[in-house]
């Protein structure tokens, strides 16, 4: 029997780590068909991991757009032709405008490299080793109007280390953010998140 795969967006700015780690679970046991990757930027790294698995690119510059509602009003054209079941942010740098976050809302993820509600926002691991704080982390959330303050679906905890930097503890936390985002994807999959 063929199983259903579910179609996915994924929204990338930079790097596309966290796209990787989706990308190789869906190739071995995840269930979503990835139809497209859509960049704000189009240096950013992910693009090509996304090619070299055959998944379709697209780049829309912010900086082509007079504001962030036209913006988000292509973004929107452009994602919903690939009629993504799940629209996946993976390290997307831009502020989403209200209109947006509710045309997905309930099927619109993120991940954040903190332990939310700690931390929203950026540099966070700079102001968790600040702060003293003993431990760190990473949070699935699906996005709602407030940055990074919608309901947590996943958490991953890692210790904070004597003579951490923001970036051991940010690779620390990456490798964590590989693991619990296909988990949480998997969740939405599953139908058990609500
Ligand atoms: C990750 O730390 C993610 O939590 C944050 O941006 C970073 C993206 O990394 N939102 P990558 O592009 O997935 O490598």
């Amino acid at each position: 029997m063929v199983k259903t795969k579910l179609p996915i967006v994924v929204l990338i700015s930079g790097s596309g780590s966290n796209l990787q780690s989706i990308i190789d679970a869906s190739q071995h046991d995840l269930p979503v068909e990835i139809r497209a990757v859509i960049s704000n930027r189009a240096d950013a790294y992910g693009l090509t991991r996304a090619r070299e698995a055959g998944i379709d690119t697209a780049v829309l510059d912010h900086r082509d757009y007079p504001d962030r509602e036209s913006y988000d009003a292509a973004l929107r054209e452009l994602i919903d032709r690939y009629q993504p079941g799940l629209l996946i942010l993976a390290g997307f740098m831009r502020i989403l405008s209200d209109d947006f976050v509710r045309h997905y809302e309930g099927r619109m993820m993120n991940i954040h490299p903190s332990l939310l509600p700690r931390y929203r926002g950026l540099n966070t691991h700079a102001r968790a080793i600040e702060a003293g704080d003993k431990e760190a982390g990473c949070t699935v959330h699906f996005v709602t109007p407030e940055l990074d303050a919608g309901p947590p679906i996943i958490q991953a905890r890692v210790p904070i280390l004597d003579g951490d930097t923001p970036e051991t503890l940010a690779a620390r936390v990456l490798e964590q953010e590989h693991r619990i985002y296909p988990e949480a994807i998997r969740l939405f999959v599953e139908g058990k998140l609500g």
